[in-house]
């Protein structure tokens, strides 16, 4: 099997952090490019640093990690401190990561890998506002050849919105561009909140992940142990949805998901469905089918994938 390539834009925040983890414990399936950051959950100075951190702990200092848009194409930044504490990754320790931080602009480093890339070659990995992704094909159209697929994770149809009634944070942040990459004209699988809230991160399962007993299982279980108390409280559920594995999952093991071909489209200015992704399911518009969109997930299979990969890396 020949590794695929693939670039993961992030906004660490916990489950980023897994899904980088995730990640970088299947060599065999993913050749990492590189590690992009962008502005979401906290702001990019420190989402920057913990991509960096996560590459520390483990131990892939080798792994290039880029900055890049430090706030959204057209809105003014929010963030979600309230959810993933001051530092971004409240649960573990934070220490000045040894994994440099890439001169290059996070953009420059997508547009130049694309651009030089065979047709249809690298997987996009967006788990944060799509800021960057965005960004580099405004600056550079032709950079779409290059990409394979995007595996998102965003937006929401029938679980309705967690930072606003009617939207998910990480497309509320940056809806323009949202509506760029789901029309970008490549294949697109959407992770939304409708399947990433059913892999919640209860305590049997975290419990099994602190089993493994090496430090990214101890990241990963401190991580979750801080991240699951906002939506806990909010949801009534025991544990938090671990959105953004989701995305490295699928590219692991499809099979654990369901998806479906449809449209999906982005409120852009409504004030009070802003970032609402219209979602349609059921066909009722001739809209172009744009995305698959997931709408169920074998959430014991996703924890015995994550447990089994976490439990790749050495004591
Ligand atoms: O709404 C969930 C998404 O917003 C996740 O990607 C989380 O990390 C935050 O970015
Ligand atoms: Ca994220």
């Amino acid at each position: 099997m020949v590794a695929s390539p693939v670039i993961i834009d992030c906004d660490p925040g916990q489950d980023d952090a897994v899904a980088l983890f995730l990640a970088m414990a299947s060599p065999d399936e993913l050749d990492i490019l590189g590690i992009t950051t962008v502005a979401g959950n906290v702001p990019l100075e420190l989402t920057q640093r913990n991509a960096r951190m996560m590459c520390d702990i483990a131990g892939r200092k080798d792994l290039p990690v880029f900055a890049g848009c430090e706030r959204p194409l057209v809105r003014a930044p929010i963030t979600a401190e309230y959810i993933h504490g001051n530092t971004g990754i409240d649960g573990v320790d934070v220490f000045e990561p040894v994994t440099p931080l890439q001169d290059d602009h996070a953009v420059s480093f997508i547009v130049e890998t694309l651009v030089d890339a065979e047709p249809d070659s690298i997987t996009l990995v967006p788990t944060g506002p799509m800021t960057n992704i965005a960004a580099a094909i405004g600056r550079s159209p032709e950079v779409v050849k290059g990409i394979r697929q995007i595996v998102s994770m965003g937006g929401a149809m029938r679980e309705g919105g967690n930072r606003s009634p009617s939207a998910e944070f990480n497309i509320l942040v940056d809806p323009h561009a949202a509506e760029v990459v789901y029309n970008c004209g490549k294949p697109i699988i959407a992770m939304g909140l409708d399947v990433t809230h059913q892999v919640l991160s209860t305590r049997e399962r975290v419990a099994r992940i602190r089993d493994v007993g090496n430090d990214v299982a101890d990241a990963t279980a401190g991580m979750l142990s801080f991240f699951h108390r906002y939506d806990t409280k909010k949801y009534g559920s025991e544990g938090a949805p671990l959105h953004d594995p989701c995305t490295v999952a699928w590219l692991l093991r499809p099979d654990l998901f369901a998806t479906k071909r449809c449209n999906i489209s982005v409120e852009k200015d409504s004030e009070l469905t802003l970032g609402h992704t219209a979602v349609d399911f059921w066909h009722v518009t001739d809209r172009p089918h744009n995305v698959d969109w997931a709408y169920e997930v074998d959430a014991d299979g996703f924890y015995d994938l994550l447990v089994e990969r976490l439990a790749r890396f050495g004591s």
